[in-house]
């Protein structure tokens, strides 16, 4: 059994994220709470490799299903080198993306269906947030917020990115008790309110 707090903070490209992750950075810090902040891909050294074969713009050929075992495996990487010892250790782990991600964008966006899934359940064993921040606004809005593409996720076309906001909606159906969801399309300041009421609570101040 775990004694820390798992929280992962997700939404499409451009909802913001970043800002807000440093926003939670900061209560933490104001409160005296021990946090560690990671990320996906990535998180680990090995992991980080793993990102940087995935997030390349020129693996082109990179197939939907190698993409998926890929965030799969940098994942499994992470729970087990850094994610499960830290909640041991009583600590709040605050992750940008996780396993919601990768049914988001690789099983809904990519087509790829269940089987997304059940390798995740492998690469995490057990290992489910407390609490899924979701930052949710309309892809139409959010990619014009983004400064061009990036990388090879963002540089998708409207569709994949329309489809990764679906698959975002289902799974807030899905797990209503652990997904709060906020209108990222509002201020950075009353997106911070949302969050910071809700970490509030959480943490029972
Ligand atoms: P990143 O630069 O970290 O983007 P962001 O700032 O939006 O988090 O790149 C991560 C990209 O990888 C992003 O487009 C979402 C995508 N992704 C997946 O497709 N599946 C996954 O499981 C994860 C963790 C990320």
């Amino acid at each position: 059994m775990s004694k820390g707090l798992f929280i992962t903070v997700e939404g499409p490209d451009g909802s913001g994220k970043s800002t807000q992750i440093e926003y939670i950075k900061g209560y933490m810090q104001a409160n005296g709470y021990e946090s560690i902040f990671t990320r996906e891909p990535g998180g680990t050294p090995i992991s980080e490799k793993i990102r940087a074969i995935i997030l390349d713009n020129a693996n082109k050929e990179l197939a939907p299903m190698t993409e998926a075992f890929l965030y799969a495996a940098s994942r499994s990487q992470h729970v087990s080198q850094l994610i499960r010892p830290a909640l041991e250790r009583g600590r709040i782990v605050v992750c940008d993306r996780f396993v919601d991600s990768s049914i988001a964008y690789q099983q809904y966006a990519r087509g790829l269906g269940e089987c997304v899934s059940i390798i995740n359940e492998y690469a995490i064993s057990g290992c489910i947030p407390d609490l899924t921040i979701l930052l949710k606004i309309d892809p139409e809005i959010s990619l014009a917020r983004l400064n061009g593409p990036s990388d090879r996720l963002e540089s998708e076309n409207l569709e994949f990115h329309k489809a990764v906001y679906r698959g975002y909606e289902e799974l807030e159906k899905r797990f209503p008790d652990r997904i709060f969801s906020v209108d990222a399309s509002l201020s950075p300041e009353e997106v911070r309110s949302q969050i910071i009421g809700r970490l509030s609570d959480l943490l029972g101040e």
